[in-house]
């Protein structure tokens, strides 16, 4: 059973970056508990996001924990430089890493939350090994790349199956979900074991008022009776 409080994270990704320290401060007057930062390398997914300046912007711009998501091929060569940026988690994905052990505790050594995922398609049995050692796990629920994309229907029993796994090595562990989370299934995703939600499109998107949005999954979630 999971006993975290719940926490929401908007992922500036699909923020307006022309007034990012504007689009952050909206979220964090509107009740955000972490800012999420996406860093992607065109190699690992389709895309190129943002790199260090912008983590160490967010920092300069918000005093909430900054939870980086490493879409990154090796990513131990970077976890000092995200570190030092200002990244309080650092999740990095088990496909990209043969030294999961090696990177994760260099994370906690860099004095930052260490935190792993894997995309919808890799076997949840691949996080096992490192389920002990961690702070955090991530379920992506779309593949990962790109905001606004649709959630996969099937992240909602992957994450029942590692809340069940966490349970039994590392109690106290966060569950994050990432990706297409929006009104709609914020409360499944929370009553099948996650605490911890990241959301970007459902916040950002042109048009959406930011505290309604901010509100309306607040609303959403606080009467989910948690298993
Ligand atoms: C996808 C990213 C997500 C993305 C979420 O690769 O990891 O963090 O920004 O955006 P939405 O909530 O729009 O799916
Ligand atoms: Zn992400």
């Amino acid at each position: 059973m999971g006993t975290n409080p719940v926490l929401i994270g908007p992922s500036i990704l699909s923020a307006d970056f022309r007034r990012l320290g504007e689009q952050i401060a909206e979220v964090e007057s509107a009740g955000a508990d972490f800012i999420h930062v996406d860093i992607m390398d065109g190699v690992f997914v389709p895309n190129i996001s943002i790199g260090f300046p912008v983590v160490e912007a967010v920092q300069a711009a918000t005093t909430l924990p900054i939870d980086v998501h490493l879409m990154i091929v090796e990513p131990g060569r970077w976890i000092d430089r995200f570190a030092a940026a200002g990244a309080d988690t650092i999740t990095v994905h088990v496909e990209v890493d043969p030294h999961l052990y090696r990177t994760l505790r260099a994370i906690e050594e860099a004095g930052a939350i260490p935190s792993v995922t894997l995309n919808p398609g890799t076997p949840v049995i691949m996080l096992e090994p490192v389920l002990p050692i961690v702070r955090q796990v991530l379920i992506m629920s779309v593949n990962p790349g790109f905001g606004g994309q649709t959630f996969i229907p099937a992240a909602l029993e992957r994450i029942r199956r590692v809340r069940a796994m966490l349970d039994e090595v590392n109690p106290t562990c966060r569950l994050e979900v990432d990706g297409g989370i929006k009104i709609s299934n914020a409360a499944k995703v929370i009553a099948a074991g996650a605490d911890t939600l990241v959301t970007g499109s459902a916040v950002y998107a042109p048009d959406t008022h930011i505290a309604s949005a901010m509100r309306a999954l607040r609303t959403e979630i606080g009467n989910v009776s948690r298993q």
